[in-house]
């Protein structure tokens, strides 16, 4: 019996895994070197400088966590709360839920502040909750996927410093495609994902910890209970004089990982985030020109690598995402949660987001939904397309 791998070269719209460049995927069919040879340990090194680019840090401890994004996040908790300590974390779509879960599971004294979804977190809320309880830990997504919501961080950072917590961010959706300002928010915990934005395969997960941070994880009254993500040790692989062995590291991910950080930074990280403005915007214009509304009501609060939209009345959300990934090759993701259904994300990250993708996308969409009964014009919607690009 034979057993034959041949996925699809989709076009993937949807909130993640983004499409990655060829020389990504080329690099990572380089060969496998030892995790401890020195010239993997340059690698490694060279990894870590471009993260803090794209992090906007000076931090020592930034590196990528060997799996998804879901262990940066499990990484921060870990390290950061033991039994007891209290957390307040902001909650307004899936992946704040999820660091509650994450951060109980650490037996912290998890406070939700929560926003409906597709709204942000008001700084003022944040004051006062600070007012009510003193916290260590302060939790926040700064691209919420789940709705597609920007998150401003710097009146909140401020606050939370001023309360004397600690400030941790997710990053995930948001490094490569939006500015994230580690050292300028004075932000001392923050994790991301290489798959949106940055546009490497999935399975590693970029943190960053500054020095409050470091204090924190190597005084701890009990060891960090996850082996694995214990900062203490992976720490002396990534950085010192010792490198020391702590697990084998995904040699070959780390190689797609340094090929897309180094892509980004060919093209300059203002460019990037240009691109991605732009873009996201002119789809945002597109899809309003073709009669659908958009999901985050506030232009400033929508972040441009991931719009969230509503499905039109009497328009089945599965039909049409299985009709443009089968006729046209194209994915985009369904609503999550209590919007499961009732919107469709549409990522527009890293390598992914061109003008082609744009255009050819719009016409699907208005190919099927105009199959399916909805008025609507894609001619319209490529004109603004256009006249919004203009000059970019
Ligand atoms: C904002 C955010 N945080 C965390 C995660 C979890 O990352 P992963 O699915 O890579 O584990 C995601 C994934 O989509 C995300 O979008």
């Amino acid at each position: 019996m034979k057993y034959y791998l041949n996925p699809p070269d989709r076009i993937l719209m949807g909130p993640g895994p983004s499409n990655v460049s060829y020389k990504v995927l080329e690099a990572q069919a380089k060969p496998v070197i030892g995790h401890l040879d020195p010239e993997f340990i340059k690698i490694m090194n060279e990894v870590a400088d471009m993260l803090r680019l794209l992090f906007g840090t000076k931090n020592i401890l930034t590196l990528p966590i060997s799996a998804t994004g879901s262990a940066g996040m499990e990484t921060v908790c870990v390290n950061l709360l033991e039994e007891g300590d209290n957390a307040l974390i902001c909650v307004n779509g899936v992946f704040g839920t999820r660091m509650v879960d994450v951060a109980e599971r650490c037996g912290a004294n998890v406070t939700k502040l929560e926003a409906p979804w597709g709204k942000i977190i008001e700084p003022d809320n944040v004051k006062r909750a600070l007012k009510v309880k003193k916290y260590k830990f302060v939790g926040i997504v700064h691209a919420e996927t789940s709705t597609g919501v920007w998150q401003p961080l710097d009146e909140i950072a401020k606050i939370v410093h001023e309360a004397g917590a600690l400030f941790v961010t997710d990053h995930v959706t948001a490094i490569g495609g939006i500015p994230v300002e580690i050292d300028k928010l004075g932000i001392d915990a923050a994790y991301a994902g290489t798959q949106k934005c940055i546009s490497a395969p999935p399975g590693l997960s970029p943190i960053t910890f500054n020095e409050k941070s470091i204090e924190i994880f190597s005084h701890r009254k009990k060891k960090v209970q996850s082996w694995y993500l214990d900062l203490n040790m992976i720490g002396k692989y990534w950085g010192g004089k010792e490198r020391a062995y702590h697990h084998t590291a995904p040699i070959s991910s780390i190689y797609g990982l340094h090929t897309a950080l180094n892509i980004i930074l060919e093209e300059g990280l203002s460019n990037v985030y240009k691109r991605h403005l732009t873009l996201g915007r002119a789809l945002q214009k597109g899809l309003t020109a073709m009669g659908l509304k958009l999901f985050v009501e506030d232009e400033k609060y929508r972040l441009p690598e991931l719009t969230s939209v509503y499905i039109p009345p009497n328009i089945d959300d599965k039909v049409v995402r299985m009709r443009l990934l089968e006729e046209f090759n194209i994915e985009i993701g369904a609503g999550l949660g209590a919007y499961a259904g009732k919107i469709w994300r549409i990522g527009l990250m890293g390598h992914t987001c061109n003008i082609n993708n744009i255009i050819l996308f719009l016409n699907a969409l208005a190919i099927i939904l105009k199959n399916l009964g909805f008025n609507c014009d894609n001619s319209d919607a490529i004109n603004e397309v256009y006249n919004y690009i203009k000059g970019y």
